[in-house]
């Protein structure tokens, strides 16, 4: 693989089979939990031929090696689960409601420490590190699109010694490489941007240090958080058109912003200048912004982001939703249809209220 090739062209080369006469051009479904023995694989927990050629594709976009798990959420569990009990862990005190709700319930119950910081606020995050074995960074931050100085932080923890995890899922690595600056793991719900067909729930982590690598092995392997096989090749099928399909949900996203800011019912909007996340604020009331979300026809109102689709849903629907994310924050998944068409069906959700 030539790593001076586009972003566009790794996605579509990257974790092929071996070109040989008559072999197939893409990687082969790989259903079995059992293999012959005297191999590197052994045991259909431990290792998978379409897995594989997933994480080589992941690893030719992020850089270092990639580890698949079965979900977002389980790759960011075996970050947190290979520290020690009680180690001092600084992350955002808003993001993801899911890693944050891990978060807490792990402090709470003692197993880490968790220092809450703005991560906005460089300094205090700085000051926070003192002391601390890992940094957890997910910037721009779900829902309310807060993005750390990802540069300065890495650095300033790397001098300490300390850990640097970044959640790279709303930047991807079209926007930023957190391993090229420094970082030590770059995670990603798989789930969104890379497979991006709203069809497929899988996480990554992908690590220059061989070490970490294998405790996140050793990790995966016996905690049993695999991908299934149908659902890499999903993924890595997925993953072929992700430049295109970013590329041109971004493109929709800047021509939405200005016009979503003008508009005489929106208090808000919120985007970081990049990706395809667009979350804006509704002048009324949450029942009128639940309205809104209800009243699309072509915007599907559902969770999740970083499908070919556009779905919007308010945030704060979601009993676990941080009491900081307004009542009236509606996120707006920006997807590859016609730009036109989608803020046609904007306008009119927002002419029913
Ligand atoms: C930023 C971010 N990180 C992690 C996750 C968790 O990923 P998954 O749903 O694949 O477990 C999500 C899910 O929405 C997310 O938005």
């Amino acid at each position: 693989m030539d790593m001076n090739q586009h972003p566009e062209t790794i996605a579509i080369t990257a974790g092929r089979p071996e070109v040989v006469p008559d072999g197939a051009l893409n990687p082969s479904i790989v259903l079995s939990a059992t293999f012959h023995a005297e191999g590197a694989i052994g045991y259909g927990r431990y290792g998978n031929q379409t897995w594989s050629s997933l994480e080589e594709a992941i690893s030719a976009l992020e850089g270092g090696s990639t580890l698949a798990f079965s979900s977002g959420m389980a790759a960011i569990n075996a970050v947190f689960s290979i520290l020690p009990i009680g180690a001092p862990v600084v992350a955002s005190n808003q993001g993801y409601s899911g890693a944050m709700s891990l978060l807490n319930s792990f402090h709470e119950s003692g197993r880490l420490e968790v220092r809450f910081v703005d991560i906005v606020n460089t300094q205090s995050v700085i000051d926070a590190m003192k002391g601390a074995a890992l940094v957890w960074l997910e910037s721009p931050t779900n829902p309310c699109l807060d993005v750390a100085d990802l540069a300065e932080l890495i650095s300033q923890a790397k001098k300490m010694g300390i850990g640097v995890a970044v959640d790279n899922t709303f930047a991807t690595p079209l926007v930023q490489n957190p391993l090229a600056m420094g970082a030590d793991i770059v995670m990603h719900s798989v789930t969104k941007f890379l497979s991006g067909h709203s069809d497929v729930l899988m996480g990554s982590l992908s690590t220059n240090d061989p070490a970490l690598f294998k405790r996140l092995l050793e990790f995966r392997s016996v905690n049993g958080s695999i991908p299934g096989p149908f659902e890499s090749w999903l993924a890595l099928r997925g993953l072929r058109t992700f430049p295109l399909r970013f590329n041109k949900a971004q493109e929709n996203a800047k021509a939405l912003v200005p016009k979503l800011s003008a508009h005489p019912k929106i208090t808000r909007v919120r985007y970081p200048g990049y990706g395809a996340i667009i979350s804006f604020e509704v002048d009324g009331s949450a029942e009128l912004t639940q309205k809104v979300c209800e009243s699309s026809k072509l915007i599907s109102h559902a969770t999740s982001l970083g499908g070919i689709e556009s779905l919007w849903e308010r945030r704060r629907r979601w009993p676990k939703e941080s009491l900081s994310v307004p009542e009236q924050l509606i996120r707006l998944s920006v997807g590859c249809e016609h730009v036109d068409d989608i803020w046609d069906d904007i306008e009119n959700a927002l002419a029913s209220i």
